[in-house]
């Protein structure tokens, strides 16, 4: 197939060379995107009489019945193509003849394509959004169900305070609440059109650039053609985007597997979210959330490239940053794909009440409440801390738990010790005196609740 830019050429392009310079095979995903953005060029370049209005509609009839056909499977992508950009305006001078040759004036393929990215990342991160609000609704019903089971809260791995489950729960919902936000500040930041930077300097043509972007929903235009055709930015931040949020799905799932384990036996997740082995007829993994944690790594690498690629190019386009879209693309279905999973198998995931609740009587979890305890009755933190510490050796060295110690034995390290103290460190008594704003009593678990409940109610 002849080039369109083949005018200046005396030889035709290598065959190797012409299948590694060529991007259809992946940027035939943004046809629609294409579509819509030639569209709304050829209307703005009839309203100017940059071209006849005669030749829109015969563009406009051409543009639709190839989007039509692409649709319904009736026209193929041809590969011999370079990009989805030669693709539909080459299919659209076969439908329509002389008329789609007027189409790419006061346009350019960089100001093309950089425009269809856009609107492209715009359409999948608005679905990437719905996933991670399921994800969401799952995660907040699940929290609901959970807010008064007790478990332990770790830190360094290792038992620290008590603290209930749906609290623990909560603590995603509030990361997944802000990797929604992330998202669309990123989005209404890439917002803004480059259509009509066309090449890198602009055009001699009176184009009208608002006009595009209205017609295409964005909130403006780029201002400065260099940058419209050659900054990525929005991909990086899109892409960072996107890695903190497998970031935190990935945590996520690490616990997940913990609590899976034999050692923690916290969850069992459901037949429909594992896997047997081929050998071991006892096991049931978590592969689910493996692979989640695994993927991680792949979309991390996929902004670590972009970045890569773009630190050392001089303005304004180059053709490295063809290397945009296969990136870009991979985190996108890698994301939606781990989402697409995550939210039924927490939502079908069962919490083993009893296991929490055991788990949290042991490791002196409530060591932090026995000091308070001294506090409020007059001793200093720092003094009852000792005091404390000092009575959990005695525990481990007696094999007992600061709940089954006598009180004639808390007598002997402090006079500020009586029945009461049994009570106020109680594990319920522990979870449900954490008053403080933010914490794992109960009002704060709900007002939690509430707000996450609210955020997805869209208020
Ligand atoms: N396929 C190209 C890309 O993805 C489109 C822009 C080509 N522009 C050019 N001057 N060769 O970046």
């Amino acid at each position: 197939m002849e080039k369109m830019w083949a005018g200046r050429f005396a030889e035709a392009l290598d065959k190797e060379a012409d299948d590694f310079n060529s991007s259809i095979s992946f940027d035939c995903k943004m046809y629609r995107e294409d579509i819509r953005g030639s569209m709304a060029h050829a209307t703005m370049l009839g309203a100017r009489g940059i071209i006849s209005e005669a030749d829109v509609e015969v563009i406009l009839g051409g543009l639709a019945s190839i989007l039509a056909d692409l649709e319904s499977g009736a026209l193929a992508f041809d590969m011999d193509c370079e990009d989805i950009h030669m693709f539909v305006e080459a299919e659209l001078t076969k439908r329509i003849g002389d008329a789609g040759k007027r189409l790419h004036t006061a346009r350019s393929r960089n100001d093309q394509v950089a425009l269809d990215v856009r609107l492209y990342l715009r359409e999948q991160t608005g679905e990437i959004v719905v996933l991670l609000r399921e994800l969401l609704a799952a995660v907040v019903d699940k929290a609901e169900e959970n807010k008064s089971v007790i478990m332990p809260g770790y830190t360094h791995l290792q038992r620290a305070q008590p603290i209930t489950f749906g609290h623990h729960l909560l603590a995603y919902a509030m990361m997944l609440m802000r990797d929604v936000g992330r998202m669309e500040d990123a989005v209404k930041r890439m917002n803004q059109s480059p259509l009509g930077s066309c090449a890198l300097a602009g055009t001699t043509y009176d184009t009208d650039r608002e006009m595009v972007a209205r017609a295409l929903g964005f909130d403006g235009i780029t201002m400065n053609s260099l940058d419209g055709v050659s900054d990525r930015d929005f991909c990086v931040e899109l892409m960072s985007a996107y890695a903190i949020a497998m970031m935190h799905l990935s945590r996520f799932s690490e616990e997940i597997i913990l609590w899976s384990s034999w050692e923690f036996k916290f969850v069992e997740l459901s037949d429909a979210y594992t896997t047997g082995s081929s050998i071991m007829p006892q096991k049931k993994n978590p592969d689910m959330a493996e692979l989640v944690r695994g993927k991680t790594g792949r979309v991390y690498g996929n902004l670590m490239a972009l970045l890569t690629t773009l630190k050392g190019l001089p303005l304004a386009y180059n053709k490295d940053m063809q290397e945009d879209k296969e990136a870009v693309f991979d985190s996108i279905a890698t994301l939606k794909k781990c989402l697409s999973v995550f939210a039924p198998m927490i939502a079908t995931m069962r919490v083993n009440v009893q296991n929490m609740y055991r788990a949290a009587q042991g490791g002196f979890i409530n060591a932090t409440d026995l000091a308070d305890y001294l506090v409020k009755k007059g001793m200093p933190f720092r003094a009852a801390y000792k005091t404390v510490g000092q009575i959990v050796a005695l525990c481990i060295e007696k094999k007992t738990v600061l709940d089954d110690l006598p009180l004639d034995e808390y007598r002997k390290h402090s006079e500020l010790f009586a029945e009461d103290l049994y009570g106020s460190i109680s594990l319920e008594t522990c979870v449900e005196k954490r008053i403080s704003a933010g914490g794992t009593g109960k009002a704060s678990v709900e007002a939690q609740i509430a707000c996450v409940r609210a955020f997805l109610a869209g208020k």
